[in-house]
């Protein structure tokens, strides 16, 4: 008579024969393990909050920074050094939640067909970078990493950064009405590569 009994609602059997099932229980179990692990992040302080000194980027580094995600400098280059010492002997601090709060999206990676970049700003002059990005080979002979001579002569698209800037807002990046009013006016005349430029300038300064 027991093995006539029907197999309970939750039997293993029952859930590893029934793909709906698994599907709903899965899902569920990434449901509350999402709740108790990325939940608590959304409003954490050291994780919301803006680390001392990080600013939003003005408009010309959030043009430069438009540039290098579109030219996909982020599929060689993480930003974010790990809290290792290897790590931080090589790039400085580890980096922290609170550098990243204005980043849209962040562009931390773990690629690393270069170096990390997430400290680059102030390493260098700017005229190291504008012949690096112009062609690597001028400074380092033995680099692989392509070269940008386009950047040189294009100039920033101005139009587009009121617009976008206005759309960070909507994010929460805290650009004010003059700030976005003068946004063309700023990069009005530069190019795409003073731009990448300005971007690069200034990562992981606040806690350099
Ligand atoms: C194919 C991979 C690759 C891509 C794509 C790439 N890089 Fe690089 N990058 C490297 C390598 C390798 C190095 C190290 C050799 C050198 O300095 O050129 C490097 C070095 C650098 C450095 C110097 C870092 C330091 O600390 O010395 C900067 C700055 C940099 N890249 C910026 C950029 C930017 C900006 C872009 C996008 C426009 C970009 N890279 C795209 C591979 C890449």
């Amino acid at each position: 008579m027991a093995n006539d009994k029907p197999a309970s609602i939750l039997s293993h059997e029952k859930i590893e024969t029934s793909n709906f099932l698994m599907i709903v229980l899965i899902l569920l179990v990434l449901l509350a393990g999402g709740m108790v692990e990325i939940v608590p992040l959304f409003f954490q302080k050291s994780t919301t909050e803006p680390l001392k000194g990080v600013m939003p980027y003005t408009a010309l580094q959030l043009a430069g920074r438009d540039i290098y995600i579109r030219e996909g400098c982020y599929n060689c280059h993480s930003q974010m050094i790990r809290p290792f010492r290897a790590e931080t002997l090589r790039y400085g601090h580890y980096s922290v939640a609170g550098e990243s709060v204005y980043d849209h999206p962040f562009q931390w990676g773990s690629k690393r067909t270069g170096p990390d970049l997430a400290r680059v700003g102030a390493k260098y002059s700017d005229e190291w970078h504008r012949i690096h990005l112009i062609n690597p080979r001028d400074l380092v002979p033995e680099s692989n990493m392509p070269a940008y001579p386009w950047l040189e002569t294009t100039p920033v698209d101005a139009g587009a950064m009121p617009g976008h800037m206005r759309a960070l807002r909507k994010v929460g990046v805290p650009y004010t009405d003059a700030q976005i009013a003068s946004a063309a006016d700023e990069v009005k005349g530069k190019t795409e590569l003073d731009a990448t430029i300005a971007y690069l300038q200034v990562l992981g300064l606040a806690l350099k």
